[in-house]
């Protein structure tokens, strides 16, 4: 006889329970662009929020490598800073004065034999003082293009190499190459130094809440997913909007742009998790072969000048305050053609989504930060009432906010009270600061654990990355053969009218989110 929860054991009796905390084991972690913004406001705010959930291992140690001529004591002070401004939990002195014993920093440049050497030596000395264990993992907070000497460096030293029970992992950033033959060039040349289940490519989208709760909306419920597919689902919009400009920025973002940066891995990571199918497991490899699965299947739509669009912020105003335009911005080219805005149309080439468009787009200095995926399903065939009762009657859609304002909104028609049979369009919310009492970690938390854990499922294979490439790259191409560089949009703008132009050739809008 059938239970209701289908015969399974009850996990409150289950002793292999999941939800016990997960704790990493005895390790360290040795971060290389450790001066940079990224290291300061996201990787030592991390590192103590998880000291501080009681989530890393009493002798954890966090070493520094840099060109600056600091001491331990300037490094300590350093990552007191970034941990006072920018850690989510509060502030315990105790945390903090055990953290600080594991802390030390390794002066050098990338091509310095001597200093590679220096940092053999004090990993060595961790794992006697602290009980590391053998146990490090070194996170490439640094451009690409150190990648090579930072990896050739870390076997000559021999600290790449793992022994018996001891492991050595590497956590790469993106940008992961500029194209897919860089990136496989970038991919050649880690693999070379540590095989491929030791190295963890953040993608640090992989690490929200939020983004993970794509996969239990759709898995975990009925409701969902006997839609979730072109006989219902008319398109699907991704938008990760930011109000933020570029300044400051240059050195990365000029000739980058917002394809690149954002995507090839976050959005394109999004369309995988919205419409892969089921994997039989959440092991990693499950898990990423179904998202590798699903972006062979993504094609672009063409012809690609009616189905892409791209601009480059404007000055205006936002927020009350006068901004620059982006060629103003310091540090930039004044003649830069680097697009701000970038929007692309996919389609996924199988029997799931035949026909059903997905719509990506990403800007800075658009009308506000939001990043969402909006499914909106096709009308009802056929509709019972007068033409002027369901005037005000859109799309159901269904739309998941990965930020802010955390949470899943469903729209679909109401009566409007009265004597007429009008209907309307309402919401019904789910919002993740009401439903429950903990709050949600930082990606970098999650993944940085998750490194230390050996845990890959959060973070793209070399597969995923390279097809990603392989799939934006003609959109770049493209964009590099035109005569003229981006349209501009006024910031504070929803993008340049080419991408509004982009969805109404299909009769179709963008939503306001
Ligand atoms: C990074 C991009 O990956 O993501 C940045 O390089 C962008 O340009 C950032 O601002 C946004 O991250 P989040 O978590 O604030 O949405």
């Amino acid at each position: 006889m059938p239970t209701a929860n289908g015969g399974r054991t009850n996990p409150l009796r289950d002793p292999r329970d999941k939800r016990l905390p997960r704790i990493a084991g005895p390790c360290g972690l040795v971060i290389f662009g450790v001066t940079g913004d990224l290291s300061r406001k996201k990787l030592m705010p991390a590192i103590y929020d998880l000291a501080n959930r009681g989530l890393l291992p009493p002798g954890f140690a966090l070493t520094g490598f840099a060109r600056r001529d600091w001491a331990t004591e300037d490094f300590g002070q350093v990552v007191y800073d970034a941990v006072r401004e920018h850690a989510r939990t509060p502030f315990r002195q105790e945390v903090w004065d055990r953290l600080a014993e594991g802390l030390r920093f390794v002066q050098g440049s990338f091509d310095d034999d001597a200093a590679f050497d220096e940092l053999e030596r004090t990993v060595r000395e961790l794992d006697e003082v602290r009980g590391t264990g053998g146990n490090h993992a070194f996170y490439l907070s640094i451009p690409p293009s150190a990648f090579p000497v930072v990896c050739k460096q870390l076997a000559r030293s021999g600290l790449s190499g793992s022994y018996e029970d001891t492991w050595r992992r590497v956590v790469i950033e993106k940008p992961f190459g500029h194209d897919l033959e860089s990136a496989k060039e970038l991919n050649a040349i880690v693999n070379e130094v540590f095989p491929e289940d030791s190295v963890f490519r953040i993608d640090h989208y992989l690490g929200k809440e939020t983004v993970q709760n794509v996969l239990a909306l759709r898995f975990a419920n009925q409701l969902f997913e006997p839609i979730w597919n072109a006989n219902y689902v008319d398109h699907v919009q991704i938008t990760m909007a930011e109000d933020i400009g570029l300044g400051g920025r240059a050195g990365y973002y000029d000739g980058i742009g917002a394809a690149r940066d954002v995507i090839q891995n976050h959005l394109l990571q999004l369309l995988a998790f919205t419409a892969m199918e089921e994997p039989t497991s959440f092991s990693s490899d499950e898990l990423r072969a179904e998202k590798t699965k699903v972006l062979k299947a993504v094609k672009l739509a063409q012809p690609l000048d009616e189905t892409t669009a791209r601009g480059q912020y404007e000055g205006g105003w936002q927020g009350g305050e006068e901004v620059p335009g982006l060629k103003e911005e310091e540090g930039f080219n004044p003649e830069s053609t680097t697009e701000t805005f970038a929007a692309i149309t996919c389609e996924v080439e199988n029997r799931r989504w035949a026909g059903v468009p997905f719509y990506l787009r990403t800007g800075k200095r658009l009308g506000r930060r939001v990043t969402e995926i909006a499914v909106i399903f096709k009308r009802a065939p056929h509709l019972p009432f007068d033409a002027t009762m369901t005037e005000e009657l859109g799309q159901n859609a269904m739309v998941i906010r990965v930020q802010p304002d955390e949470g899943a909104t469903i729209r679909f028609g109401s009566k409007v009270p009265g004597n007429q049979m009008e209907v309307r369009d309402v919401t019904m919310d789910f919002g993740y600061g009401n439903a429950f009492t903990e709050s949600s970690p930082e990606a970098y938390e999650r993944l940085i654990l998750d490194v230390l854990l050996g845990e890959p499922s959060l973070f793209p294979v070399n597969e995923e990355v390279e097809r990603s490439w392989e799939i934006l790259d003609p959109v770049l191409e493209h964009w590099a053969s035109l005569p003229q560089g981006p349209d501009g949009y006024p910031a504070g703008s929803w993008g340049p009218d080419s991408s509004a132009e982009m969805l109404a050739r299909t009769g179709r809008q963008w939503r306001r989110p």
